[in-house]
């Protein structure tokens, strides 16, 4: 059966497809080389949960991507989902250089980056897509990504990663107790138990819980820059059709040109966002009457959901909506009586 995805996950998959175009482009000059990582790949059936219309997922777009297309694609997924990718791809787009890698992609991702340099590919411009339900990656797999090119390179490995910052209040409960599962994914993938002294900041009411989650996506945007040495770090707040947030979407990068584009990116991004997710909730109360009978006399029929893209005003004839800003340090908050602080 076909996965369902809100809006904002078509939404997602647009930006991912926008990036990955200007991506090869602007980096083909550069190389004849070109690396594509999927971290979370997904699996192969995707549908709009709105409109039941199939969506390509990541690695279709990547596979897609072609002017020029991405030489090295490299997929990771659990069982069964990475055998049911792994079919699917290998209808679609055989003769390609594309490798499904099954398990943990924490665990895989070392020998995939070795397979990589192995075959020459380990230098070549090398864009990873980190896309999970949950904090399901860890700071030594970014780690790891970000020393993959080596010390002498320009750039590192750039990341696109999903940040699950609006989960983290449903996984900490406010009577301070943490279930160790939880606590222990959440510090792997910071690397670091300092997100302890946000969250207790919260429980004692002294920042507000938008001001963690703010908190909790500077810290990790903070370390991507100072601990892994990225140059940029970008932030985007993706919202559900409620107005509820659900997740960041962060950007890190050495590189000028991924800096210009995705500045560029995210503030489409702020001015097409939310009308789609007016049309969206537009079509859902739509269907939701005519599932009880009601029916609009003047609808039109299936307003496609994300029209306004092409609709959306040119950045000369508006402001600007992003700028970028750099994190700023972490605010330090009292950790005395916070027993897994250190
Ligand atoms: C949000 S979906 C990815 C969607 C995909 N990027 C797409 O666009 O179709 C997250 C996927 O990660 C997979 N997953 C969860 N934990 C994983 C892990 N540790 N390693 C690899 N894949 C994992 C899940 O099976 C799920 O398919």
């Amino acid at each position: 059966m076909a996965r369902s995805w809100g809006f904002w996950t078509r939404y997602k998959l647009e930006l991912l497809q926008r990036y990955l175009d200007a991506f090869t482009t602007t980096t083909k000059k550069l190389s004849t080389k070109r690396v594509y990582l999927d971290l979370f790949g997904g699996e192969p059936e995707n549908v709009d949960r709105d409109t039941l219309l199939p969506i390509d997922g990541s690695a279709r777009i990547a596979l897609n991507t072609d002017n020029p297309p991405f030489t090295h694609l490299r997929f990771f997924e659990l069982e069964p989902n990475a055998t049911k990718l792994r079919q699917a791809l290998s209808r679609e787009f055989p003769g390609r250089d594309w490798l499904v890698y099954s398990g943990d992609s924490n665990d895989t991702i070392h020998q995939a980056l070795a397979d990589l340099r192995a075959a020459d590919a380990g230098w070549a411009p090398t864009f990873a897509f980190i896309d999970p339900n949950g904090p399901h990656y860890t700071w030594n797999t970014l780690q790891v990504l970000a020393a993959h090119k080596g010390p002498k390179a320009k750039t590192k490995v750039e990341l696109w990663m999903l940040f699950p910052d609006p989960l983290f209040a449903r996984l900490l409960p406010r009577t301070g107790e943490v279930r160790p599962a939880d606590n222990a994914a959440i510090t792997a993938m910071f690397g670091d138990p300092l997100w302890h002294s946000i969250w207790k900041a919260k429980l004692d009411d002294v920042i507000e819980p938008a001001d963690a989650r703010d908190e909790y996506v500077n810290l990790m945007r903070w370390r991507l820059e100072q601990v892994l040495g990225y140059r940029w770090t970008h932030q985007l707040e993706i919202r559900n059709t409620r107005d509820l947030p659900i997740y960041h979407l962060i950007f890190a990068t050495d590189s000028k040109a991924g800096h210009d584009i995705m500045s560029y990116l995210y503030d489409q991004a702020a001015a097409e966002f939310p009308a789609m997710a007016r049309e969206a909730r537009t079509l859902r109360d739509r269907l939701k009457r005519e599932a009880q009978g009601q029916f609009d006399l003047f609808s039109t029929v299936d307003p496609p959901l994300g029209r306004v893209l092409g609709a959306s005003p040119d950045r000369s004839e508006r402001q600007r909506l992003y700028i970028h800003e750099p994190p700023d340090e972490p605010r330090a908050h009292d950790v005395s009586t916070c027993p897994y602080c250190n």
